[in-house]
């Protein structure tokens, strides 16, 4: 028995990372799940690598800010699986600069990413969640669902070179608290994850600085210089950055029946207070 046999569980940014990585875990409680990614192999890989795994997975391939992304990735859910139990907002990515040199361009495709795609997606499950709740209701079921919202320490803190990112990643956090107000009444439970520094391409070491992936087309600078990975990790209390495991465990909690009575709140997976 897993602790979320049955639930239906929504991941974004899926493919790799740290969604991927949540995937597995929810997957490993008995969640079935819908991957996404901006990537189509990537997505795919995922759906592979549950299915061996004994879980039911489906892809919801496309670019979150897509306009039409929302309506797409809820009936995919509702249409494989008729429910809708867990969401979690993870796909994401950096694209820095300092204010003077950040260009609007910069400024809207992060606040899109990780504010604006959140808001359709949860906005576009409303009208689910409620029938859903309403028919538990009826039937007597006591079923909590679950929003994990992710953001960083960048959004708790702020940092230097991410003002786009920062601002967004605090804005999760605003989206995460009001929801939470709205949605107690359907018995949502609503979170935040902020993450610390936690090991993925977006952080690999990157000792010549010129590592990119592509994302929307455009080559966006990922990785750190060593020297500076080095010295983030010895500021880290438990002295390392976290696996992308240790990430997942963190949005894990807010997915089991154990946060039941948990909601509204932001916890730094992060290797201790920064
Ligand atoms: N790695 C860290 O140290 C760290 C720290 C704090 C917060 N985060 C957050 O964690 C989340 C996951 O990051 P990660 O480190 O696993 O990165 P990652 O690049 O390893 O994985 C992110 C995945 O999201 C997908 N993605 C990006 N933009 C997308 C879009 N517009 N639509 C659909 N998919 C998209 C990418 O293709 C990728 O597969 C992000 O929200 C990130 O901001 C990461």
């Amino acid at each position: 028995m897993g602790k979320l046999d049955g639930k239906v569980a929504l991941v974004t940014g899926s493919g790799r990372g740290i969604g991927q990585a949540i995937a597995m875990k929810l997957a490993s409680e008995g969640a079935r799940l819908v991957i996404n990614d901006l990537d189509a192999d990537p997505a795919h890989e995922t759906v592979e690598l549950l299915r061996k795994n004994g879980a039911d997975a489906v892809a919801c391939v496309g670019n979150v800010t897509a306009p039409d992304f929302a309506e797409r990735f809820i009936s995919t859910a509702m249409r494989t699986y008729q429910g809708i139990d867990i969401i979690v907002n993870n796909a994401g990515y950096t694209w820095d600069d300092v204010i003077q040199k950040m260009t609007d361009e910069q400024w809207h495709a992060i606040i899109d990413c990780h504010m604006t795609a959140p808001f359709r997606i949860l906005r576009a499950a409303y009208p689910h969640i409620k029938a859903l709740h309403a028919a538990d209701k009826e039937a007597g079921r006591d079923v909590y669902r679950k929003i994990v919202n992710i953001s960083s320490t960048s959004g708790l803190n702020g940092n230097a070179g991410q003002m786009n990112y920062s601002s967004a990643k605090a804005g999760v956090i605003g989206m995460t608290r009001a929801l939470s107000r709205e949605w107690g009444r359907l018995n949502v439970n609503v979170n935040c994850v902020a993450f610390g520094l936690i090991h993925t391409r977006m952080t690999v070491a990157d000792e010549k600085g010129g590592a990119t992936v592509s994302i929307e087309g455009r080559d966006i600078r990922v990785g750190v210089n060593p020297d500076r990975l080095k010295s983030a990790a010895q500021r880290i209390p438990l002295g390392r950055g976290g696996t992308t495991e240790d990430a997942a465990g963190g949005v894990y909690l807010f997915c089991s029946p154990e946060s039941n009575y948990i909601s509204g709140q932001v916890i730094a997976v992060a290797g201790g207070p920064q």
